[in-house]
């Protein structure tokens, strides 16, 4: 028995589907301890948008611990933090002319949506959040009260309160829902929400995906997240942005929202915005919200961590042209092109926005099936949607062309086998 099965609390979950040690990794292989590579489409759900041990990261990272660069400083001002905060301010904010402050926390993506809805209650003097089906947005109480699933909601072992859930206006449909929850749904909101004898009070927030990637890779229209962001205007509510998995680079921009002229009042970033793989967690909050803390009044040990701002720095190197978001969007084509026959199937269905595609097959056990059988083959890929009928294809963005095309390869056939099998 390993140490793993003798030890190792009974929730570890990803290592029951994928036995194996892994010990090395580089950019978009990880290899185990046999020496087996694996074609990783699952980079860290999103953490290491640029690869293992992206070499530039890994460089600066040691040279800063090197020279005894600070390493942990609780929120004191450190030179790493001042380089990242001016980068970003560079590279991502001036450039979208965006006034938002910067608050660190705890490095977890579910640590910024505590914060911003306890900052949104604030501003408003609220309770309710308004959050959507298939939404995730993490496991602390807060953050699991607007997760839409039951498996983990089951596990807080309070009521999960104050969080009201509604259909997600994603496009085209998803199959996982077939409502075709749109802009009707948002109409029913703002019905229920201007009457004052709904019984339902007013929100503080919308909090949404632009992209939902847990919940299946449903990615909203602009549409409707125009449409949400107007009516949560019309009531003052905030508008929370979770693109925490879908940012970063993901989707071809640096947001997964940008192009679509919104305004967001909050927006929540973590896992890729490190780099390395080092945590890190930010709120980018417009100034008027922001002056509602005191200080001090949201904490955490590890906010704003040393390495994750060094990493972090160099993230954003990448976007100081179009080069890599370029080279994202032909990536993205190729996908899509390789996925689209399995779309002759009618219970088969391909979406998403740049370098997050899920592959709906319908099932929970097929796309099992499918992973397992990637496994098999050197593809690292993991479900995502409801019962885990998604596949969800989230490369680092960084892949060499040729092994986006062998993993490609791999996933195609092992779907198609999949279908005639059933
Ligand atoms: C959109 C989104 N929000 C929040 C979280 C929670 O992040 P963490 O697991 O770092 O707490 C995740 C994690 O997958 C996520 O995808």
């Amino acid at each position: 028995m390993s140490i793993f099965e003798e030890r190792e609390s009974d929730i570890r979950a990803y290592s029951r589907l994928y036995p194996v040690v892994f010990e090395k990794a580089r950019n978009a292989v990880i290899s185990d301890e046999s020496g087996k590579d694996y074609i990783d489409f699952f980079a860290g759900a999103g953490v290491l948008n640029f690869g293992h041990n992206n070499p530039a990261m890994k460089k600066a990272v040691i040279a800063h611990l090197e020279a005894d660069g600070v390493t942990h400083s609780l929120d004191m001002e450190t030179t790493v933090k001042r380089t990242f905060m001016e980068r970003f301010t560079e590279r991502v904010l001036e450039p979208r002319g965006m006034p938002h402050k910067m608050q660190f926390m705890g490095p977890t993506g579910t640590n910024a949506v505590e914060a911003a809805i306890k900052l949104a209650r604030r501003v408003t003097g609220r309770h309710e959040i308004a959050a959507f089906q298939h939404g995730f947005h993490g496991m602390t109480l807060g953050a699991l009260a607007c997760t839409a699933n039951s498996v983990f909601r089951n596990a807080s072992g309070v009521p999960l309160q104050y969080v009201r859930h509604y259909p997600f206006g994603c496009e085209p449909v998803c199959l996982g829902c077939k409502r075709g929850c749109g802009m009707e749904s948002l109409e029913r909101l703002r019905a229920q929400y201007t009457d004052s004898s709904s019984g339902v009070p007013l929100p503080a927030a919308f909090i949404v995906e632009p992209i939902q990637a847990e919940g299946g890779v449903n990615v909203a229209s602009k549409e409707w997240l125009q449409g949400l962001q107007k009516l949560a205007r019309e009531i003052g509510a905030l508008v929370i942005l979770d693109d925490i998995q879908a940012g970063m680079g993901r989707t071809g921009s640096f947001f997964s929202f940008d192009g679509m002229d919104l305004d967001p009042d909050i927006v929540c970033l973590a896992k890729g915005l490190g780099g390395l793989g080092t945590p890190i967690a930010m709120n980018l909050v417009k100034p008027e919200h922001d002056k509602h803390w005191a200080p001090g009044e949201h904490t955490g040990t590890f906010r704003g961590q040393s390495l994750s701002f060094v990493a972090g720095t160099e993230v954003l190197e990448y976007f100081k042209d179009a080069t890599m978001m370029d080279a994202v969007k032909e990536k993205s084509a190729r996908i899509f092109e390789a996925l689209a026959p399995l779309e002759k199937h009618p219970e088969v269905q391909v979406r998403g926005k740049g370098m997050i595609v899920g592959l709906d097959l319908g099932t929970g056990e097929r796309v099992k099936q499918v992973a397992l059988q990637c496994f098999a083959a050197g593809v690292l890929i993991c479900p995502c949607g409801t019962g885990g009928r998604v596949l969800k294809l989230i490369p680092p963005l960084t892949i060499p062309d040729d092994q986006l095309e062998a993993g490609l390869k791999i996933i195609t056939r092992a779907a198609e086998e999949a279908i005639k099998a059933a």
